[in-house]
């Protein structure tokens, strides 16, 4: 069993393989945290807890002074209950903030866990356990479970509470965080991912916690390009391979907060959920507000062990089993081939064109209803001028020609100029006489059950009938004034993120194909959305030398197999050009594909892109189940490596790429990871044979490898040839 608990010392120790977390009933009931780490004995770890005595301190004991909830670690936090650091809970009832002291009723133990109703969660698996711990005030008005599901082999526990109303009044919830995690001392780095549109999570912030709080958030009513969910605190000294990491993420996908705060005490406490600015939720009699689950994990082996526990998880217990592990489409996508003006006769041209270089998939992208961003959102109605056999008829030709069919969507959107929205003017997310607009689009009201099933309906019928393998979910606007001409404003924002996650299941109910979700490019890449779907559009920018920034910063969250990836032009949000060598080398980091025109190019190009298809394929193996190793940051602004290694370790690819061509050949001497010491393994560029505890110590040159331009990138593969 993953979970004990000591009947005598009234300690639950949670342990996964490598990793322990505890906590005890301790006086009065109070949930106590104990420790949060590398795995433990279960000891009676009490002795930790801050037992000294503080001026101004409040005591439940008239008494003794021993026992003050603002020093010890705590499981849960409520506002104006004695605890002076930031609260995980904010509720009155009736309007009243006092008795709201949370003790332990009761707690039960179980094999699997529970769905969170409306909500993603990391899903159950045959190790799967559950610790549910039920707390209530002293006259038994709130309730407050919390749900500890372990996973023992990836080293994570998922975290996730409910609150409820047990008593006959009103209450109203102001703040409901999904986890509190309390650490004695402040000796920790903060590291979140930082971003912008064209340049999403490309920022990898780390900075020494200090006194006070530190926030990572998002107020757009998405998870956002400029900020993630992913947020880590590691040691000072942790670095890729050493040090200890404590990772943390949020299966949701709209506005977000977590706090890390630094109390007087210079005790750490993080507290991560849904965003509380503006956030007012009522609860009467019998009712219950669910949180989105957080995840945490925990490693010794520096930010690549931390990730590698994410990467599994995820792979394993969060992205649909159905398509977690199969090879994903190469697809050949029609927008940076054409933008709006897309018509079925340039379809079916880049349906040739798919065959030419490998791809199989041919995505319709925004355009088949409309040829610009000004109408149509909402309305689904295919531009027949363009496409005159409609979207039945082109699946059919495409699919004739052996290849698949997806399409793109904007479910959430709706134009100003559009009938739908001269129909219900009521039915956007805002209830003001001008909305604020952006993109020509407002947001559709779905915290309206009516309008979750219109648009659901709307696209079931424009849809039916057609041969499709792929749906691709864009959203292209922040909320603005989110309101609601039915819904309380306080329950806008998050009724909305429920709303959308019904509109989702409805879909792909209807639509059992692989869903890829996107916005404005990686504006919502989070656990969330990869629950609905096993891959996301990382960013629309697509110049291989600023991808690689994105696309690092989105693997210390994310594993490579949901990172979207396209060999495009390359230059069209930068300008700059690059060999096509590198735009491959970069793009089959992640799930690979096609986004150009390529009729403009020869044949014996479209042969070198063929043999790129080929090779992704060869080794998708790695990005779908392996393991990956960066060796180099891009910070470095001169280099970038990394390195996958499949789980036997019988198989390992290296990346080189230069990021600034200086012409100067520098000696570097690289230190392979990840390779089981005792193999030896054969480098498939040079023949050579050299074991594994050569290569991850003494390294391997990089010079003007194999006959190749350094510039242009290096790929090598290592195959294991005896134990
Ligand atoms: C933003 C996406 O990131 C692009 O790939 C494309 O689908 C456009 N939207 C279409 O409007």
């Amino acid at each position: 069993m993953a979970i004990h608990f000591n009947e005598q010392t009234k300690i639950f120790h949670i342990t996964t393989e490598k990793t322990s977390y505890a906590f005890c009933i301790a006086e009065h009931g109070v949930l106590e945290h104990l420790y949060y780490g590398k795995r433990i004995a279960g000891d009676d770890l009490k002795y930790i807890g801050n037992r000294q005595i503080y001026a101004f301190h409040a005591h439940e004991s008239r008494d003794s002074r021993k026992f003050s909830a603002a020093s010890v670690g705590l499981e849960v936090s409520v506002f104006n209950s004695g605890d002076f650091r930031t609260p995980s809970l904010v509720y009155d009832y009736e309007g009243n903030l006092d008795c709201n002291r949370l003790r332990y009723r009761s707690h039960q133990i179980y094999k699997g866990r529970k769905p969170i109703e409306g909500l993603p969660y990391s899903r159950e698996n045959a190790e799967t356990e559950t610790l549910e711990v039920v707390l209530s005030d002293d006259e038994n008005k709130v309730e407050l479970t919390l749900f500890y599901v372990v996973y023992p082999s990836e080293d994570v526990i998922a975290r996730s509470q409910v609150i409820k109303n047990t008593g006959d009044g009103v209450m109203t919830v102001q703040k409901a965080a999904s986890m509190s995690l309390d650490f004695y001392g402040m000796e920790f780095d903060t590291i979140t991912l930082e971003g912008m549109y064209l340049y999403e999570r490309a920022q990898i912030s780390r900075a020494p916690l200090k006194r006070g709080v530190f926030q990572n958030n998002s107020l757009t009513g998405i998870s956002s390009h400029n900020r993630n969910p992913f947020i880590a605190l590691c040691a000072h000294n942790t670095d890729e391979d050493i040090g200890e990491a404590y990772g943390f993420n949020l299966l949701y996908s709209s506005n977000f907060s977590e706090e890390v705060s630094v109390s007087n005490l210079g005790d750490t406490r993080l507290i991560m959920g849904l965003d509380h600015t503006g956030f007012c939720w009522t609860l009467r009699a019998g009712e219950s507000l669910a949180s989105p689950e957080a995840v945490m994990t925990y490693s010794d082996q520096g930010l690549g062990g931390m990730s590698r526990n994410f990467h599994d998880h995820i792979r394993r217990n969060i992205i649909e089993r159905e398509y977690a592990f199969i090879p994903r489409p190469i697809v050949i996508n029609s927008w940076e081939a054409s933008y709006f003006s897309v018509t079925e006769e340039l379809m079916l041209s880049l349906a040739k064109q798919a065959l030419d270089c490998g791809a199989d998939t041919v995505v319709l992208d925004d355009g088949w209803f409309r040829a610009s961003t000004k109408t149509g959102l909402g309305d689904w109605r295919t531009d027949k001028q363009r496409f005159p056999a409609g979207l039945k008829g082109l699946s059919e030709k495409i699919h004739g020609m052996g290849l698949k069919f997806g399409i793109w969507i904007e479910p959430e959107m709706v134009n100003a100029d559009s009938a739908l929205y001269r129909t219900h003017p009521d039915w956007v997310l805002s209830t003001s006489k001008q909305p604020l607009i952006s993109r020509c689009q407002y947001i559709l009201d779905l915290t309206r059950e009516e309008v979750v099933n219109y648009i659901a309906d709307r696209i079931t019928e424009e849809l039916q009938g057609v041969q499709l393998e792929y749906i691709k979910w864009d959203f292209n606007r922040y909320a603005t004034e989110a309101g609601s001409f039915v819904t309380p404003q306080g329950e806008v924002y998050h009724r909305q993120m429920l709303g959308t996650y019904k509109l989702l299941s409805i879909l792909k109910t209807r639509f059992p194909v692989l869903f890829e979700t996107c916005s404005g490019g990686g504006g919502r890449f989070d656990l969330g959305m990869l629950y609905y779907s096993p891959q996301i559009w990382t960013s629309d920018n697509t110049d291989p030398y600023a991808r690689v920034y994105i696309q690092y910063g989105t693997s210390l969250a994310y594993p490579t197999s949901c990172i979207s990836c396209h060999f495009t032009k390359g230059e069209c949000t930068s300008g700059r050009k690059s060999s096509y060598e590198f735009r491959y080398r970069v793009a089959e980091f992640g799930s690979y594909g096609y986004e150009l025109d390529l009729s403009e190019f020869s044949a014996e190009e479209k042969a070198v892109f063929k043999g790129y298809s080929e090779e992704y394929r060869k080794d998708e193996d790695l990005n779908l189940n392996g393991d990956l190793y960066r060796l180099i940051s891009p910070e470095s602004d001169k280099f970038c490596a990394y390195m996958k290694v499949s789980k036997d370790k019988n198989k390992a690819k290296l990346t080189f790429l230069e990021l600034n061509a200086t012409g100067l050949y520098e000696t570097i001497v690289l230190r392979l990871r990840g390779l089981d010491p005792n193999t030896a393994y054969k480098n498939e560029a040079t023949g050579e044979i050299l074991h594994g505890s050569t290569l991850m110590n003494a390294g391997i040159r990089i010079g003007d490898l194999f006959g190749k331009k350094r510039s242009d990138g290096y790929a090598v593969t290592f195959t294991a040839v005896e134990k």
